[in-house]
């Protein structure tokens, strides 16, 4: 008995042996993050396409994981795996679209599936997130699929020495509003763009090391953004593509295969890919995302018309938001402690600041004198984040926003207080 898997793209894969099957990150529509990310390659399958799928893995609750427009066309039969994490939203937008088995894991804990002699076992983060890789087994074939969870050199370390990994699934590029969406000085707007590539290389290459896998695949980070404006975020500069990723691994590690899988394409437990028809030729990737722009422009253009547009008491809504929130648990803002200036930009926007430095009247309208983080957005996304329910760091990921920061430096504290909303 041994493992196949089929990539679908980006996350997603079907893992099946022993006649079950598993579908992961099952993000199948286009666009996702607010009219954002398309799946580059594009998607060869609909969710139709799958036929029966006895579990569906989430891995987290990021949209190019949780596609909530995927899971509603999926067969609500199916058992949902899903780590048990302490915070419910996650698993209560998962029962909201209609699935009633959802099955919650404990970390580290090792499940039998179906009694097929398929199992699985979830591992979690080495950072304060929601987010989980999974370790399939049978009785053959070890897989890992890590996706975009961040985990130590030490766990990385301990689960090559533990399993013995014929495949393992592991990012290669950036998907961060850092430091694409901030406005730097050209020069080291370049030499940042540059440093982070270079990371997420010498990090594939590493992380497939410590694990000690056979072969490694470059995955999770196969999307572009294909709105016009956007188009300037796909640059190489800034963005690795599968090709160098295996490049660098040849060069560094050659004692691991590197693999390039690209949607439709099958690996079989022999190691082997079925090829479901040429990689794209990854030197055009830019002029190809352009293309597809192109081609796309009428549903980009739609998708973007089709925002709920922002009330006429935008602004007010904001207060209330912000104020609330602060009111509840004034520790925050003693903690975030900056001037935040939201640049709100379309109908019923304006210039409006969040200041964490102040102990109550944290918001109000105008430019601040000074101000440590300033945040670009248009007004549609604004009136998600604070009246649609829309979840922050969606809305950040969708890089519609642009950013600065005086001083230069990452505030930890807001980021992870707004993103965790
Ligand atoms: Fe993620």
């Amino acid at each position: 008995m041994a493992i196949t898997v089929t990539y679908i793209g980006h996350a997603c894969m079907l893992m099946e042996s022993g006649g079950t099957r598993i579908l992961m990150d099952p993000w199948l529509t286009d666009p996702a993050y607010h009219n954002a990310w398309w799946h580059f390659p594009p998607l060869e399958v609909t969710p139709r396409d799958l036929g029966p799928i006895d579990y569906i893995y989430i891995s987290h609750e990021h949209a190019d994981h949780f596609d909530p427009a995927s899971l509603s066309q999926l067969d609500k039969s199916a058992k949902i795996l899903i780590a048990r994490y302490r915070r419910r939203r996650f698993h209560d937008r998962i029962r909201a679209l209609g699935f009633s088995d959802i099955q919650e894991l404990e970390f580290g804990q090792t499940y039998s599936l179906n009694g097929s002699g398929l199992s699985v076992r979830l591992i979690p983060p080495d950072r304060p997130w929601d987010d989980s890789a999974i370790l399939v087994k049978d009785r053959d074939t070890t897989v890992l699929n890590v996706n975009d969870c961040h985990l130590d050199d030490a766990t990385l370390e301990r689960l090559g020495r533990e399993e013995r990994i014929d495949l393992t699934f592991l990012t290669f590029t950036g998907a961060s509003q850092y430091p694409g969406c901030f406005e730097f000085p050209l020069g080291s707007k370049i030499e940042r763009w540059r440093a982070s590539k270079e990371a997420h290389l010498d990090e594939f290459v590493s992380w497939a090391r410590l694990l000690r896998a056979r072969q490694a695949v470059p995955a999770a980070g196969n999307y572009a953004l294909l709105a016009p404006e956007q188009l300037f975020l796909n640059t190489p500069n800034y963005v690795n593509t599968p090709a160098e990723a295996i490049e660098r691994l040849a060069r560094v590690a050659p004692e691991i295969e590197g693999l390039q899988m690209n949607p439709g394409d099958v690996w079989l437990p022999d190691g082997t890919l079925r090829r479901y028809k040429p990689a794209p030729d990854w030197s055009r990737r830019m002029e190809l995302i352009e293309a597809l722009s192109r081609q796309h422009a009428d549903k980009i253009a739609a998708g973007f018309a089709a925002e709920p547009q922002a009330p006429r008491d935008l602004y007010d809504r904001f207060y209330e938001y912000f104020t609330g929130l602060l009111r509840e648990d004034p520790g925050i803002a003693k903690r975030v402690n900056i001037v935040t200036h939201w640049v709100v930009d379309g109908p019923y926007g304006g210039d409006w600041v969040v200041d964490f430095t102040r102990d109550r009247d944290w918001v109000y309208r105008g430019v601040p004198n000074q101000w440590n983080l300033r945040l670009k957005w248009p007004a549609t996304l604004v009136y998600q984040g604070v009246a649609c329910g829309g979840i922050w760091d969606d809305l950040v990921l969708s890089f519609r926003v642009r950013l600065a920061r005086n001083p230069d430096r990452y505030n930890k504290e807001f980021w992870t207080w707004l993103c965790k909303l």
